[in-house]
């Protein structure tokens, strides 16, 4: 007899605060969902570490959010995505068990690019493990081969913003360096894709560098129409997912510190509990 598989929330995973931006889409898109947030932010940033580490705090964290019910995991995290989903989908899956899933934000981010861009140069910042990766360029040219992409690794953007520095006038520095570093590499560039779920946060100072002209693109939108043409597909797997419109989180640090820094991203209060590893 094949035994029935128990339903549970939408794992959503970040190695900090930054997929909370992405969950926030998310969660308006499908607001009766129960979902699940971890973020490890006591060993953000995995921007700056080797393809091993991210591969192993990874699957580390997609275990805890299985072992907590999640049937589906979104890793809402580029460095993730770049540098773990796929080892996971073809080695781990099919050892852990085999209805469980997980998703990341390359792919569907790169489904829609020659849709935003009309000269078809398009730039990319990132953190520096996403950059180094190519994972962009290796699925750009899958789907659009004419589109050129030119990509700017930006290692300390992530560290401003999880310190809630990134609106200082010090942080400026930082953030002009790479924006004239980018687009100096082309000047048709006409679209940017922030390919590190904390860069939406930039998205006002960043605007004060780009020309208006040149699109800036934030993944929520995209990975959350992503998930909702995903689960329309999957009706097998939308089954597998409670439907109480619950929202839970887990950090690997400072519950506090959690609370009150989630709202700069998502705009809400919430209540986080501490996840131990
Ligand atoms: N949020 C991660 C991303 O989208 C980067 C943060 C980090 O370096 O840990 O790439």
């Amino acid at each position: 007899m094949v035994k029935k598989q128990k339903s549970g929330p939408i794992g959503v995973f970040d190695s900090g605060y930054g997929g909370l931006t992405v969950y926030k889409e998310l969660k308006s898109k499908l607001p009766n969902h129960d979902f699940l947030y971890l973020g490890d932010n006591a060993r953000v940033p995995y921007g700056s570490r080797s393809f091993d580490t991210v591969y192993k705090y990874t699957l580390e964290c997609v275990n805890q959010l299985f072992d907590r019910g999640c049937n589906l995991v979104v890793l809402a995290c580029n460095t993730a995505s770049a540098k773990a989903l796929r080892n996971i989908q073809q080695l781990d899956l099919p050892k852990i068990k085999s209805h469980k899933r997980v998703l990341g934000v390359i792919r569907p981010t790169t489904e829609t690019i020659g849709q935003l861009t009309k000269t078809k140069h398009v730039g990319l910042f990132a953190t520096t493990g996403t950059v180094r990766s190519e994972s962009y360029k290796i699925e750009i040219d899958k789907f659009f081969p004419k589109v050129k992409l030119y990509q700017e690794a930006c290692p300390m953007w992530v560290p401003l913003i999880e310190n809630n520095e990134h609106l200082s006038v010090g942080a400026n520095y930082f953030i002009r360096k790479h924006v004239d570093n980018l687009l100096s590499k082309s000047k048709k560039i006409d679209a940017i894709i922030l390919a590190c779920t904390h860069y939406p946060l930039l998205e006002k100072k960043l605007r004060r560098f780009i020309p208006k002209e040149i699109r800036l693109i934030s993944q929520g939108e995209i990975v959350s129409n992503s998930l909702v043409d995903y689960l329309d597909r999957h009706p097998e797997m939308d089954l597998l997912i409670t439907k109480k419109g619950k929202q839970s989180f887990l950090t690997t640090e400072s519950t506090k510190d959690f609370n009150q820094k989630s709202v700069l991203f998502l705009g809400e209060k919430i209540k986080s509990d501490l996840l131990k590893l």
